[in-house]
């Protein structure tokens, strides 16, 4: 049987089917430095007894012990803390309560602990927009095609077909990026359990003593709605998405019919009985994983949808889908780093992509428009076999040659001049969001130490035990 605070008996099992003990371990040192900020924010501002600060002291003792903290049966993170502090600091446990609401404590230790989980992203990201640059510059000018209908289609290179996947990779950053700045980064904490509390909280100063940015303002908001959640799950469906295309694409050309790219020793795995198979394991994983986490935004928003606003224990089960998706997609990013780091194209000059080039050639040489153009060669490469050598013949042409149509390319096409400036000046993108995710790490991880500290130093210098 498990006692419920002022509720009286509940058995065991119907305990542990609303428990959130088990994901709580993941929020768990968020959950207690938040306890921290409240309790510590009470007492500063003269709001408890002065003796409440042992409770403090316990608090910041608790960091350090999950375990022991979370191994008695209870609802969740926030019974377990506070009776384990009851045990600890006796009756100045009771001070925790005051203000603050389970409510507004899982909604601030959520956006605690994806922040540091969005930043672990971003590193990801970044590294693997340096590894796609650096491979795009050593490739510069190695041709492949590329495809429409998966159908070779025009003459491009390597490292046009890189950028574009750099540029997937900076999207979806800059989206990250704002989410956690302008969504992420705001503390509810001090909303109560919906609409406040008649206790004096500064909650500019709970903010600030977490290393917020800055309040999510409406309560009912900052209780209630996870949307700071769904839309990071959203942008990281949509970039798995993107990822699970290259894949596609890495694995359709490492084919011995496509032979475009050999793919490093490491990242194949031999069949169990052919032993001639190279078998595309670790791009066949990461094709995989966008399957995996739009199910998780499907059920995160299929939970959440339809719940009457203010806080219900259904959000407590969409919890389960927040952090699973962003290991995976962390480790899918670090995987295809690896991968593109020892990759080898093989360049492809296959004469049939240049038939535009030709066709644009005759509207040149002739003057005739585009579309007569187009079915003169159409009509030429029919009678030759498709051959478009033998076609440009026919028409009494040459044909272009791959540099030429190559170097002919405009703005964002495949021209090796304007895709090594290009490169540059993704560089310098790159370098400026390494120096701004920096600080704001920097920051974030100093207040969370900042916070201890500042508590330790103010019960030394008060003499509490
Ligand atoms: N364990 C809950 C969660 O993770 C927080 C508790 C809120 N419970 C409540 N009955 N108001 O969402």
């Amino acid at each position: 049987m498990y006692r419920k605070p002022g509720f009286g008996d509940q058995p065991d099992w119907i305990r542990e089917y609303t428990s959130s003990l088990e994901f709580d371990r993941k929020i768990y040192s968020a959950v207690v430095l938040t306890a921290l900020a409240h309790l510590f924010h009470l007492w500063e501002k003269g709001l408890i007894p002065e003796e409440a600060g042992s409770a403090l002291k316990c608090l910041v003792e608790a960091l350090d012990k999950e375990d022991e903290v979370l191994s008695g049966e209870f609802e969740d993170v926030h019974e377990a803390l506070e009776a384990w502090l009851l045990d600890k600091a006796g009756k100045h446990a009771g001070w925790l309560a005051y203000g603050k609401s389970r409510n507004d404590q899982v909604s601030t230790a959520l956006r605690l602990a994806l922040r540091k989980e969005i930043i672990r992203l971003l590193w990801e990201i970044n590294r693997l927009r340096g590894t796609l640059l650096g491979k795009a510059e050593r490739n510069l000018n190695v041709l492949i095609p590329a495809f429409t209908h998966l159908r070779p289609a025009q003459p491009s290179t390597v490292a046009h077909y890189l950028l574009h996947v750099e540029r997937e990779l900076s999207v979806h950053w800059r989206t990250l990026w704002y989410l956690l700045r302008e969504v992420i980064d705001l503390s509810p904490l001090g909303s109560g359990p919906v609409a406040g509390s008649s206790v004096p909280l500064d909650r500019g100063r709970l903010a600030e003593l977490l290393g917020f940015s800055g309040v999510e303002e409406n309560t009912i908001f900052a209780t209630g709605s996870r949307t700071f959640a769904s839309l990071v799950l959203g942008s990281i469906a949509s970039l798995a998405v993107a990822l699970s295309r290259v894949a596609e694409d890495l694995i359709v050309w490492s084919t011995s019919q496509f032979s475009i790219v050999r793919l490093p020793d490491r990242h194949v795995s031999t069949s169990s009985i052919m032993p001639q198979k190279r078998n595309p394991v670790t791009l066949e994983i990461i094709r995989a994983v966008a399957g995996d986490i739009l199910g998780s935004l499907t059920s995160f928003l299929t939970i959440t949808k339809g719940i009457p606003s203010g806080y219900n224990l259904d959000l407590q089960e969409a919890n389960n889908h927040i952090f699973g998706p962003l290991e995976k997609i962390i480790n899918a990013i670090k995987v295809m780093a690896d991968l593109i780091d020892d990759i080898e194209f093989r360049e492809v000059r296959d004469i049939q992509l240049l038939a535009q080039d030709v066709a644009e050639r005759l509207v040149k040489e002739r003057g005739i428009a585009y579309r007569e153009a187009h079915s003169l060669l159409a009509k030429a490469l029919r009678e030759n076999g498709w051959d478009l050598k033998k076609a440009v013949e026919s028409l009494d042409m040459e044909l272009p040659g791959f540099e030429e149509a190559i170097n002919s390319r405009g703005r964002g096409g495949p021209n090796p001049e304007r895709m090594s400036k290009e490169i540059s000046s993704r560089r310098k993108l790159l370098r400026d969001d390494i120096g701004r995710l920096t600080e704001f790490e920097s920051l974030k991880l100093s207040a969370e130490r900042e916070l201890v500290e500042r508590v330790r130093r103010t019960l030394e210098r008060k003499h509490i035990e």
